[in-house]
């Protein structure tokens, strides 16, 4: 199936030309970014900044948070979220990803997916891209990331905590998507990360040097006993992310010790609380009264989800300060 990008090809009249400002990443945004876009999720919405503009939520994998905030975000910015299920376009298998990105371009001002396949979402931006046309593209889950749940949880611990910098985050469990977009992000708010996984489900060498380069590289720690001392938060998530299906037994058996209990929240700092991006699995990655104990934050992530979006799609659609720049262009 040719995907057409060898012959890019412009928007129509009367859809937006020029370059989009997508959000693969949370580094796609820069620091200052991040906190104009924090800034703006705390405040009213503008209701009128998405009148007439279409905001499609296609999703590869369930959702029950990210698409419930999705919508109601798109809505209380006044513009027109249509959800999605990627079998309703079949990526792939009825058109190309390209020509699905630029058809929903043809109606909606914002594309937000949630795909199985990174790869999916740089072929949204690259078909995209490619004719100019001016459609953001946000990553709303994939198998390397998940950047709005890190807007979410920032925004979490900025209302707790008063600030970010100098906080210190114990994530435990496995170095996965949201694990990624955490430590790329803590590292450009100054916020320390120590990580603990099983061995062979840590992050890898470039995603710590990634960090890195954006102003901190996450501590790896031996146990998880040692990740949480001093910490200000404990966050997991599942062992079996969506599309692991298949290793769901072998990996409980490796992630085995690596569960966020009583015990283990005793040793972090005296005000610690606990967060997890939910869906939850009690008894593995988190013991039940810590998830529902009252060290948990988690439902103030839940609307935090939100109001973060908010925040991101008043960024996106102009709704911030001259001084700071957008995401990134890729
Ligand atoms: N945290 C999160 O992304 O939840 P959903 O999978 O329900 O959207
Ligand atoms: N790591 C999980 C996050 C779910 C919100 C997954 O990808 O399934």
């Amino acid at each position: 199936m040719s995907n057409g990008v060898g012959h890019p090809q412009p928007p129509p009249p009367g859809r937006p030309a020029g370059t989009a400002r997508h959000l693969l990443e949370v580094d796609d945004l820069g620091a200052a970014a991040i906190d104009e876009v924090l800034r703006l999720a705390d405040r009213a919405p503008d209701r009128t900044l998405m009148d007439t503009k279409g905001a499609v939520l296609l999703f590869q994998h369930p959702s029950a948070r990210t698409r419930n905030a999705a919508e109601m975000a798109v809505a209380s910015l006044g513009g027109h979220p249509v959800t999605v299920r990627a079998d309703e376009v079949g990526i792939d298998i009825r058109e190309t990803a390209e020509d699905v990105a630029r058809t929903l371009a043809c109606y909606h001002d914002v594309i937000l997916a949630r795909v199985s396949d990174h790869s999916t979402l740089r072929r949204f931006t690259a078909a995209l891209d490619a004719g100019g046309w001016s459609v953001p593209v946000v990553n709303l889950l994939s198998d390397n990331g998940h950047p709005t749940q890190i807007l979410a949880d920032l925004c979490v611990i900025r209302r707790r905590f008063g600030s970010l910098a100098g906080r210190k985050v114990a994530w435990i469990g496995d170095g996965n998507n949201v694990c990624r977009s955490l430590v790329l992000a803590a590292a450009m708010v100054g916020v320390e990360v120590s990580v603990s996984t099983p061995p062979g489900f840590g992050l890898s060498d470039a995603d710590v040097q990634r960090a890195a380069a954006l102003g901190r590289a996450p501590s790896i720690a031996d146990t998880p006993q040692d990740a949480v001392l001093d910490a200000d938060v404990l966050y997991t998530d599942v062992w079996v992310s969506m599309g692991q299906e298949d290793e769901a037994e072998s990996r409980r058996r490796a992630f085995a010790g690596w569960t966020i209990d009583a015990e283990l929240v005793r040793r972090a700092a005296p005000d610690a609380v606990v967060m997890h991006c939910l869906p939850a699995h009690r008894g593995e990655e988190i013991a039940p009264d810590v998830l529902e104990g009252p060290r948990s934050v988690i439902w103030e992530q839940v609307v935090a989800r939100r109001d973060s979006l908010v925040g991101l799609l008043s960024f996106l659609f102009g709704g911030r300060s001259a001084a700071v720049g957008g995401p990134r262009a890729r």
